[in-house]
């Protein structure tokens, strides 16, 4: 499985960084074969990114979506409208998601569907709080999370989950790399349990939490982390370009 480096640009960026398409070129111009390079930015963005990117080997992705397929949901944007855009993949359920807009499971699970009926692919996101991960039900937080957040009658083809500790995010922490290990074997194991161990196999688990290029390598370089979801250290092209660098 190739490593997936995937940008979370969160609420930044701005159609200048779209309009400079030679950043991107020299940012990627040491392509490397074993990584596939992501960028989700704020929908606006997305057309104008899959046009600068063109000829590249980076995707584009969207940040988040609305499981409907149209109506009356003023400032919603649905999953075709996102594939319409030019997105390939869409993170749902990100724990900024889940906590500043009350996002369920079963709201993940709806905006998952939606994203695999367009053809698509959902990161679906699950993680524990500090609390969580202190009184050591961490384990069970995300496996309820995992299992509540998947589309029902899903394929492991078209699925990735990002185990991102929300305590991690945007602080600077990590889990030492046995707790993200074991974290990923976990979740690894809850979906051998739902499609087979084989099938399983296959699905990409990406780690997201303060990952930068000091601390990329030994993260993707553990047996089950197969790419990482990055923020605040995507938002600088050669930072992201660094981390890429680090993939096995
Ligand atoms: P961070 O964010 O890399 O800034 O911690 C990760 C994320 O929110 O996906």
């Amino acid at each position: 499985m190739k490593t997936l480096i995937a940008a979370n640009w969160k609420m930044n960026g701005d159609l200048s960084w779209a309009q400079k398409p030679e950043v991107f070129r020299q940012v990627f111009k040491v392509e490397q074969e074993s990584v596939d390079i992501l960028i989700c930015p704020p929908a606006y963005l997305i057309p104008s990114l899959v046009a600068a990117s063109k000829s590249l080997d980076i995707s584009i992705g969207a940040q988040d979506c609305h499981f409907a397929t149209g109506g009356a949901f003023t400032g919603e944007m649905s999953a075709s409208m996102m594939a319409d855009a030019g997105a390939k993949y869409v993170i749902v359920g990100h724990s900024e998601r889940r906590a500043l807009f009350g996002e369920s499971d079963e709201v993940v699970a709806k905006k998952a569907a939606a994203v695999n009926d367009t053809g698509m692919i959902p990161i679906i996101c699950v993680g524990e709080n500090r609390g969580q991960r202190e009184a050591g039900q961490a384990d069970e937080i995300v496996g309820a999370q995992l299992i509540g957040s998947l589309p029902e009658n899903t394929y492991p083809a078209t699925l990735i989950i990002a185990y991102e500790p929300v305590w991690a995010i945007g602080t600077g922490l990590i889990p030492t790399l046995e707790d993200i290990a074991s974290m990923h074997d976990h979740i690894r194991g809850i979906l051998g349990t739902l499609f087979g161990e084989n099938k399983a196999s296959t699905v990409p688990i990406l780690y997201g939490g303060s990952v930068k290029p000091s601390n990329a390598k030994e993260i993707l370089a553990l047996s089950d982390v197969n790419g990482a979801l990055i923020g605040g250290a995507s938002l600088d092209m050669d930072s992201l370009a660094a981390i890429a660098k680090c993939a096995p």
